[in-house]
């Protein structure tokens, strides 16, 4: 379709205002006086393609998924296994609660028991400072939960490092974490009689999971030797860390492809990722994929998702309140089960092309496109030159120049 047209219907679909619609053509939707708040020194903006991966069914709704990325293929990839997906019945998703971990480092403790009884005795009061620091978050039903002390042997000794679990609601939530963190950091000195040094959130967010689980029907992906082979790559992956790592940047990059559309801080959300697939002590895979009683294929996927839609820049940048709409997003943790899927869905994508014509193929098709564009090709034309030049194993300038001006007589 032109791209008039998929904004048309993108526009119908999520009941997009002309002003939203506008600010889809508008070169990255990121006015310079707002940029100019976000960070320091701006001197302009920087646009990313922004694609919409369509066949998303997720616990039975559509949701159209906006992706932002530099990367062909992935948005494709990720439509093509969620048409496979919807074959069956669609993907599964779910979330823990959105529970993330400040961490409060104590050194010089004099008595580790006796600190350790004392920050137990202490709970309710340190919840309770805790909580007074983000009334509206407690309103919102969320808040600080818990705290969790551990003793941690380091290479300058034995320290003590107490977490506090706080359920962010629809927040990412390091603002109302690291408040709450800095607040208690003088109390919990006075409790345990050592000194307080670091206080910051964890981006290993294990408390806040998201979930997508698919089974795919044999028939959808040829045969059953696919469904072996598939098998067999992700097993790669699962022993092997060289593997895991690429198997799992595959994952990111339906996940980080969402993140940068609506805005979420995605360094938190890489970073809690590999931290999780080494929570065991060997980096692995984050997906697992295995063969049901019928022969069909199951695919799961869980993962910390630190995700917030309320504050940051999720509510500062036009484009990323817009996708929220696309999306159909109300809360945090819709957001994170989409994300999921996307990740499931692009492991998938990935996992299938390799096993079977390799990853160079679909690559390929796109670059025959930009090459025979560029060459002049235009309209109709573009597709035929795309298939001349594919069919010519020759994917080169050179021979795109070639095929387009012969087809333009
Ligand atoms: C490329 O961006 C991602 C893949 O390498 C993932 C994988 O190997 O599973 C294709």
């Amino acid at each position: 379709m032109p791209i008039e047209q998929r904004v048309k219907i993108a526009a119908e679909k999520a009941d997009l205002t002309p002003e939203e619609i506008e600010i889809l053509s508008s070169g990255g939707g990121l006015p310079m006086e707002v940029a100019d708040r976000m960070i320091e020194n701006v001197v302009g903006t920087m646009a990313y393609p922004f694609g919409i991966a369509v066949n998303f069914r997720m616990n039975g709704r559509d949701r159209l998924v906006p992706m932002a990325i530099e990367e062909p293929s992935v948005v494709a990839a990720a439509s093509n296994m969620a048409r496979l997906m919807r074959d069956g019945d669609g993907i599964k998703t779910s979330t823990t609660d959105p529970v993330m971990i400040g961490q409060i480092q104590v050194l010089d403790v004099p008595d580790m028991e006796k600190a350790l009884d004392a920050l137990k005795d202490a709970k309710d009061a340190l919840l309770k400072l805790a909580n007074q620091q983000d009334p509206v978050l407690v309103r919102f039903g969320g808040g600080a939960r818990d705290i969790e002390p551990r003793v941690l042997e380091t290479e300058v000794g034995r320290m003590l490092v107490l977490h506090l679990l706080v359920d962010c609601r629809d927040a990412m939530g390091a603002n109302a974490v690291n408040t709450m963190c800095e607040t208690l950091a003088p109390v919990v000195s006075e409790i345990t009689g050592g000194r307080v040094l670091l206080r910051i959130i964890s981006n290993l967010a294990d408390h806040r999971l998201a979930r997508a689980e698919t089974t795919i029907k044999k028939e959808s992906l040829g045969d059953e030797k696919v469904i072996d082979d598939i098998i067999a790559a992700w097993a790669f992956a699962d022993a092997d860390p060289y593997r895991a790592a690429t198997h799992n940047k595959g994952i990111m990059n339906g996940v980080i492809a969402v993140a940068l559309a609506v805005a979420q801080d995605h360094r938190a959300l890489e970073s809690g990722a590999h931290a999780y697939a080494a929570r065991n002590g060997r980096y692995t895979s984050l997906s697992r994929w295995s063969k049901n009683e019928n022969g069909d294929l199951v695919g799961v996927l869980e993962m910390p998702m630190a995700v917030g839609i309320v504050g940051g820049a999720t509510r500062t940048h036009p484009t990323a309140r817009l996708a929220l709409k696309l999306m159909g997003v109300s809360k945090a943790n819709e957001l994170a089960e989409v994300m999921t899927a996307v990740g499931l869905a692009q492991n998938l994508g990935a996992l299938r092309a390799l096993v079977q014509e390799g990853i160079q193929h679909g690559h390929m098709r796109l670059h025959a496109r930009n090459l025979v564009v560029m060459a002049g090709a235009e309209g109709d034309l573009i597709q035929k030159a795309v298939n001349e030049l594919v069919a010519s194993g020759e994917i080169r300038f050179d021979k795109a120049q070639e095929i387009v001006k012969r087809l333009k007589g």
